[in-house]
């Protein structure tokens, strides 16, 4: 018999080759998947003998035969799905991040709507389909992550009937006043594709609920405890917080490149305490927000003046997107605004970055700050607030966090604020700096102890169960 496979699916490959001056790059693509599913994999005794992934590798097929021997391709055998640009324009810059993830985020006055974007979007769906068709069979399973490939689930139960089919959603899913502004041919194409699914997961309770409310709005389908059936087929609808290698970022406190970046930062800024943040380039993660308030905290105690610093990295993100080229500009001159007028030549607020970080280079940084500032406008779940409590070994440093991201709900002793609400962020500056030790190590010991129980190995592995599970079901059920 054939051994069984998982098939994970993402827009992305773990690498992205570029060609830069006629010579091919491999650099690793940013986010957390790879290392989720991967600590799974190694670690858990799973079913499966065999795994691919399958998405986009950046580059032609020429390129990729070129170069793919190059490539370490440990745990993973990868499948990439050559789009043409044309179409992988639309379906990426268009569809993809000028529709669902501005309104899936709760800017729907930055969604653009085109017929012709979302046509391609369900071409690309498709070629995806295509790709997989040609490599799985009946008792396979295949994964799909996020709202590149909505469609994706049906279009595969429709090719492969019997097949084993889970989508997870790494960004919210809104309540329906903000989904119904689709036209609803695409709410529909949108929900019947996920409904393809056998498992759909979100991060929290309120995304699962908006999506359950807007099938039984739009399809008129009910559920039974998160159950839903659909076509005398049983699905299931399920929370899983996505969490970080706890372990990793515990153990890198000692690591000695950490170590030796964090004294460096230390004597850098030995008069001063550090407030650090990093995000990629999106309107979604409230810099602005930020730095507003870090302006009026500083305006308003000007005992601070010179005794503070903020570290603020941005990574770079989708920079052809006219949305997100506008805002590194505001950003920018945002930032040299607060160093010339509040600054002087000794001491510059702000210290900023607008490059990727090596991992050392994160640490020293999550280790070195008395404050991690992060105020999403918006967050599916935000693991830089998670990387940063793991990080902390010595139990010292306060988290400041937006009630707007996912992981505030598990991270509950960190000092809350609401990012539109300046005065409420600059208290709470403040009531950071000024913290005591004993209470900084009684509120990480808390979110640290949280973490270690559930992290990503447990969020991957409770997947697959609850995929199993209700694959049971299902027989049972028939
Ligand atoms: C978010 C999305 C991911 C995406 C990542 C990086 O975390 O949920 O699906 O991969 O951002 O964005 P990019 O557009 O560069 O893939």
């Amino acid at each position: 018999t054939r051994s069984k496979r998982l098939y994970i699916v993402a827009n992305r490959l773990p690498v992205t080759i570029t060609t830069h001056k006629e010579e091919a790059e491999i650099a690793q693509s940013s986010g957390g998947l790879v290392t989720a599913v991967n600590s799974y994999l190694q670690h858990a005794g799973n079913e499966f003998s065999d795994f691919f992934w399958v998405g986009v590798p950046g580059c032609n097929s020429a390129t990729w035969k070129e170069v793919s021997h190059k490539i370490h391709q440990a745990t993973f055998t990868y499948i990439p799905v050559h789009i043409a640009d044309a179409d992988y324009e639309k379906y990426y810059n268009g569809f993809s991040n000028s529709v669902i993830w501005p309104l899936f985020h709760y800017f729907p006055s930055y969604a653009e709507y085109s017929m012709d974007e979302y046509s391609h979007y369900i071409k690309v769906n498709q070629q995806f389909a295509e790709i997989l068709y040609r490599n799985c069979s009946a008792g396979d399973t295949i994964w799909i992550h996020d709202y590149h490939l909505l469609p994706l689930a049906q279009m595969m139960r429709e090719l492969v009937p019997e097949i084993t089919i889970g989508i997870f959603l790494h960004i919210p899913f809104p309540s329906f006043e903000i989904f119904r502004l689709l036209p609803r041919k695409w709410q529909e194409g949108i929900l019947k594709g996920m409904l393809g699914a056998d498992l759909i997961g979100f991060h929290t309770i309120d995304y699962a609920s908006h999506f359950l409310q807007s099938i039984q709005m739009v399809l008129g389908i009910d559920n039974d405890r998160n159950v839903i059936r659909n076509n005398d087929r049983l699905i299931k609808v399920d929370v899983f917080p996505i969490s970080i290698d706890y372990a990793l970022f515990n153990n890198s406190y000692n690591d000695e490149k950490v170590i030796a970046l964090r004294n460096v930062l230390l004597d850098q800024e030995k008069e001063r305490k550090i407030i650090f943040s990093v995000d990629r380039l999106d309107y979604t993660k409230g810099v602005q927000n930020r730095l507003r308030a870090y302006e009026y905290f500083l305006k308003e105690n000007p005992q601070y003046h010179n005794k503070v610093v903020f570290i603020i990295v941005v990574v770079p993100s989708r920079d052809t997107i006219p949305k997100y080229v506008e805002r590194k500009k505001l950003i920018d001159e945002m930032i040299s605004r607060i160093n010339s007028h509040i600054g002087n030549i000794h001491w510059q607020p702000v210290i900023y970055q607008y490059n990727t970080l090596e991992f050392h280079e994160m640490m020293a940084l999550y280790t070195s700050c008395h404050l991690a500032l992060i105020t999403p406008l918006r967050d599916g779940m935000n693991l830089v607030s998670k990387e940063f409590i793991a990080s902390r070994k010595d139990k010292k440093g306060v988290l400041i966090i937006s009630e707007m991201a996912g992981a505030a709900r598990e991270l509950s002793e960190a000092l809350m604020i609401n990012p539109n609400d300046t005065m409420e962020m600059a208290e709470q500056i403040k009531a950071g700096l000024e913290m005591e030790e004993a209470e900084q190590y009684e509120r990480i010991t808390s979110m640290q102890k949280r973490l270690e129980n559930y992290d990503v190995q447990t969020w991957a592995s409770d997947f697959m169960l609850g995929l199993n599970n209700i694959k049971q079901r299902q027989q049972t059920f028939q």
